[in-house]
């Protein structure tokens, strides 16, 4: 049913977006609970959420509004891909308004560099990366998944300190090579599994 919510060049990005978390590993040992996806611009990932990890999603963006030259919103397009999936939500705001919890949370590409997020035309007010990384990996259930996904080596490199800061025991998984991907520059993604103990440990280790 892809298509039937997705256009064409949405299709191929979601194709190559669960292509890519495919790499990440398995979540299937997950704890019970909801998924979540932050940062989800119109949810056109959805799809490929929901085939990766099977259940209810929650999409959380905070540039909802955005309009496109069709005059639609990026969350007019959000609600309506989340119809598609039982028990999916669309949610117009901030991830700091969510209190989860939820089992396995996705983040593709933060704004970890103060530069594009001005690009995309948010205001410096929400450039808060450590206070929303914190957030979200309290979001987290023990023993469930975070995955994050930067682009080239610079974000990698803050989003690794990031990580340290946040106390963050995160393991890169690495450059993520997909033969469907749409986009020139690298992408590396990590993966943290939340101990169950509920202790962050300090160091962020590299395979
Ligand atoms: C670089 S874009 C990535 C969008 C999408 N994940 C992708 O892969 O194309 C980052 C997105 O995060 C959103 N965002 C930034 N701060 C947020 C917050 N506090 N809560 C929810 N979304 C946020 C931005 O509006 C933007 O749509």
């Amino acid at each position: 049913m892809w298509p039937s919510v997705l256009t064409v060049n949405e299709l191929h990005e979601a194709a190559y977006i669960l292509d890519l978390l495919d790499e990440v590993g398995s979540v299937s040992a997950r704890p019970d609970g909801p998924s979540l996806d932050v940062g989800s611009k119109n949810g056109s990932n959805l799809p490929a959420f929901a085939a990766f990890a099977p259940g209810r999603w929650d999409l959380v963006e905070v540039d909802a509004h955005r309009r496109y030259l069709s005059l639609s919103t990026r969350r007019a397009h959000g609600e309506r891909v989340a119809r598609a999936f039982p028990g999916a939500r669309y949610v117009a705001g901030s991830v700091l308004d969510l209190v989860g919890p939820y089992a396995t949370i996705t983040w593709i590409l933060p704004f970890v560099d103060p530069v594009p997020h001005a690009a995309w035309g948010l205001p410096s007010r929400l450039y808060e990366p450590e206070t929303l990384l914190t957030h979200v990996r309290d979001l987290l259930l023990p023993g469930g998944t975070l995955i994050v996904v930067n682009q080239g080596e610079a974000e990698r490199d803050l989003q690794r300190s990031l990580f340290d800061q946040c106390k963050m025991r995160v393991r890169l998984v690495g450059k993520v090579r997909s033969p469907l991907t749409p986009f020139r520059r690298p992408r590396y993604a990590w993966r943290w599994d939340k101990p169950t103990s509920g202790v962050h440990s300090f160091h962020v280790d590299e395979t």
